[in-house]
């Protein structure tokens, strides 16, 4: 089942909710919410910061039962910092930990005020999306192979009124593609096959009324002539699917938005195997398709007045007599010649025909999204996506959607005198740039398969999932990339 968001404007201290969720600011300054249930409570609030036990540092949250004068249940008091420096991101950061406090709590429902506070340059719908996102992201659930971990929160009420609704339905739209990214992010690869994308894709489609599914077969693949995908899938028993995903929420006639995603099932390196240890996290190297996949569904679900096709590669890399191998020239369907140095630099060489084939839908926009290289995950870590652009007012139209949505992503240089690393006496270019700047010399070679496209690049090899044994797939850059989308609707 998933989260119900609603909004209300009652008073916090005469709304009946199992619990009301109030921010405190750092050395005693209650927000306007928490002050409210301090007075009607003859100061329950204030005592309990003397004491020592809620504090308004940042994260910090605390459970507070049985205030007399106070109609909810409970009263989680959540910390917010200094209240001259709280910002967007602070924001952000105590609706999640809101979250995780309530989540841990038996209650069904919840009401929260924090969507009241003030924060710089944010409107109330803002802050009802953004609260409602960090919810539903804390609220997930993986269960498809294992028995869930137990949630018992069904719904939570958000303090806003009529302004903020809009900020609620998008947050409906953009909740649903980030957990359809983050649940086809976290399937074993020996589910979350080509097949499967496809397959799922179909029904996709089949479910959603305006929407239309195509998922080519390496047969028809041949014929195309993307013989550089091919090479790469050709070591596997699970053979590759091309998924391309319509939605013409636009006028009849206008160009649509073109995503492409990486979606290498599983990326064993091939003949270039990877190490044995942390093997496994690449069952995420399919995280650009999912999240292309997942930008999808939050278009449709939201309904975007805008024409949309989403185009995935998917392969799975492997070891095998069959497979291709380093020192091997591959003809990609641009034509262009490829000299294989490295076979586990494959995303790029599954990605450069799906660039070509995008081209026939003549994009208004040509983005990109893969967990394409180590490199962008030595260069910004964890915390920001890597767009690389030739196309100044794409990169900051992208850039922007990020800082709106704090899915934040952080622009990388793309010029030419990057190129020459990738020179071959074999081919018209190799697959690989070296050791310096790898995410650049990555997109440099995609960059030779979207000429004269208006095309932006996406590194979320740093973003797409959460590190550890029970790490799991963000949904990233879905809110990012929906922001982007909807600006770009309503143009
Ligand atoms: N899927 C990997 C990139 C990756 C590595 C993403 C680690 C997230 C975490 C990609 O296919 C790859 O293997 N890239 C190579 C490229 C190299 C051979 C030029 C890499 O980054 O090491
Ligand atoms: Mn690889
Ligand atoms: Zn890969």
């Amino acid at each position: 089942m998933t989260l119900q968001f609603s909004l209300q404007s009652d008073a916090p201290e005469t709304t009946d909710t199992p619990c009301a969720i109030v921010g405190v600011y750092e050395n005693g300054t209650l927000s306007s919410a928490a002050a409210r249930i301090d007075s009607a409570s003859g100061g329950a609030i204030k005592r309990r910061i003397e004491a020592g036990d809620v504090s308004g540092k940042v994260g910090n949250t605390q459970v507070l039962f049985d205030l007399s004068g106070v109609t909810a249940k409970r009263v989680l008091a959540v910390g917010l910092g200094a209240e001259k420096s709280f910002d967007a991101a602070r924001f952000k950061r105590a609706c999640t930990e809101a979250a995780r406090a309530v989540t841990k709590l038996t209650v069904k429902q919840a009401a929260s005020w924090l969507s009241e506070l003030n924060v710089p340059g944010r409107d109330s719908a803002w802050r009802v999306r953004t609260a409602a996102l960090a919810t539903d992201h804390v609220a997930y659930r993986y269960g498809a192979t294992v028995k869930p971990a137990a949630l018992s929160l069904e719904a939570i009420a958000f303090a806003g009124d009529s302004t903020a609704q809009a900020g609620l339905d998008q947050a409906a739209g953009i909740a649903e593609g980030v957990r359809h990214a983050r649940e086809l992010g976290n399937l074993p690869p020996n589910i979350c096959t080509p097949k499967y994308l496809g397959e799922q894709a179909k029904a996709f489609a089949e479910a959603h009324e305006g929407v239309e599914a195509e998922v080519l077969e390496p047969e028809q693949m041949a014929e195309l002539g993307m013989h550089s995908l091919l090479a790469v899938g050709r070591g596997s028993a699970n053979p590759p699917r091309l998924v391309v995903l319509k939605w013409n929420g636009g006028k009849d006639g206008d160009k649509p938005y073109v995503l492409v995603g990486k979606g290498v099932t599983f990326d064993s390196g091939g003949i270039s195997l990877k190490p044995g240890p942390g093997m496994e996290e690449m069952k995420f190297d399919m995280c650009g398709a999912a999240g292309m996949l997942g930008t999808f569904t939050a278009a449709v679900k939201m309904k975007l007045a805008v024409n949309l096709v989403c185009v995935v590669p998917s392969v799975e890399n492997m070891p095998d007599g069959d497979s291709y191998r380093p020192s091997d020239v591959v003809t990609t369907m641009s034509g262009q010649t490829v000299e294989v140095l490295n076979t586990d630099a494959e995303g790029r060489l599954i990605l450069c025909d799906a660039l070509t084939y995008a081209q026939r839908f003549e994009p208004k926009a040509l983005v990109d999204a893969a967990t394409l290289t180590g490199a962008c995950v030595i260069a910004l870590g964890k915390h920001a996506s890597a767009i690389m652009s030739k196309h100044d007012d794409l990169a900051e139209e992208l850039l922007a959607a990020g800082e709106e949505t704090l899915d934040r992503a952080w622009r990388m240089p793309l010029w030419d005198e990057y190129q020459s690393q990738l020179e071959s006496g074999f081919a018209d270019f190799a697959n690989i740039g070296g050791k310096p700047a790898g995410a650049i010399t990555a997109a440099c070679f995609l960059s030779r398969f979207a000429e004269g496209q208006r095309w932006a690049h996406i590194d979320i090899a740093g973003t797409a999932w959460d590190d550890g044994r029970k790490g799991l797939a963000t949904g990233r850059p879905v809110s990012l990339l929906s922001q982007w989308l909807i600006e770009q609707s309503a143009k």
